[in-house]
């Protein structure tokens, strides 16, 4: 499956009922949500609250992406807030498999993240455990930055060992990410795109919604 999910943190924060409900008219899937703490990441960004606040006006799955240096700390807080998905950083910690089994433990999906620098290998011990990787195409922090081609050789990395192994996994790509350079990520072998600028930003984003469906037709997974 394909889904596209566009990052909150570029919605403007005083409407946010409204931009929600201009995502899923658009035809969005999942809401991204990016929770940075100002230590794992230089920036702050919102917290559970603000997500248990806007669980009850959508019905969007909730793809809360934990930019934190401890993320067993506060994960409770986003289940009880209404997170449907989580994911943590790799290089948030040196015992990451143990993350992902405690999260996993609370019967939540759970994603890995990897950043820029980090390469596709590691994590290639989360294939078959991990409910999704998501392979960050910026470096994580801030919206409005542009795509990092490179990182995009790691998503072929991994598609290419999921589909070796003959597991349907959960590619996420995130940052930089709009109707153009859509059809590079599903080419490389992305099925969940991650979108903040380029959908919130536009008058029109049912369009570039669009642009991105046809990514993901011209290219289904092949990695
Ligand atoms: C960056 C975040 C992204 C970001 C994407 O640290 O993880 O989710 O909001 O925003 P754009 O699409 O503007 O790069
Ligand atoms: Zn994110």
């Amino acid at each position: 499956m394909f889904y596209i999910a566009p990052s909150l943190l570029a919605a403007d924060f005083a409407d946010l009922k409204n931009e929600i409900k201009r995502m899923e008219e658009a035809g969005a899937n999942y809401l991204h949500l990016d929770i940075m703490d100002g230590h794992f990441v230089p920036n702050i960004s919102y917290g559970a609250g603000l997500i248990s606040s806007i669980r009850k006006h959508t019905q969007l799955i909730f793809d809360v992406h934990l930019m934190i240096s401890d993320p067993l700390k506060y994960v409770d807080s986003f289940i009880k807030a209404g997170a449907d998905i989580i994911t943590f950083h790799y290089e948030c910690s040196d015992r990451p498999m143990e993350i992902m089994n405690e999260i996993k433990s609370k019967h939540i999906p759970c994603g890995i993240a990897i950043s820029p620098k980090t390469p596709a290998e590691a994590v290639i011990p989360f294939i078959g455990v991990a409910d999704m990787i998501l392979v960050m195409t910026v470096e994580p922090g801030f919206g409005g930055q542009s795509l990092i081609h490179e990182c995009l050789d790691k998503v072929r990395i991994l598609r290419r060992e999921a589909l070796a192994r003959g597991i349907d996994l959960n590619i996420e790509v995130d940052g930089g990410i709009n109707g153009d350079n859509a059809i590079h990520c599903t080419e490389a072998g992305a099925n969940i795109l991650v979108a903040g600028s380029s959908l919130f930003k536009s008058k029109k984003p049912k369009t570039i919604v669009h642009q991105m469906r046809l990514a993901a037709k011209e290219h289904p997974f092949l990695g």
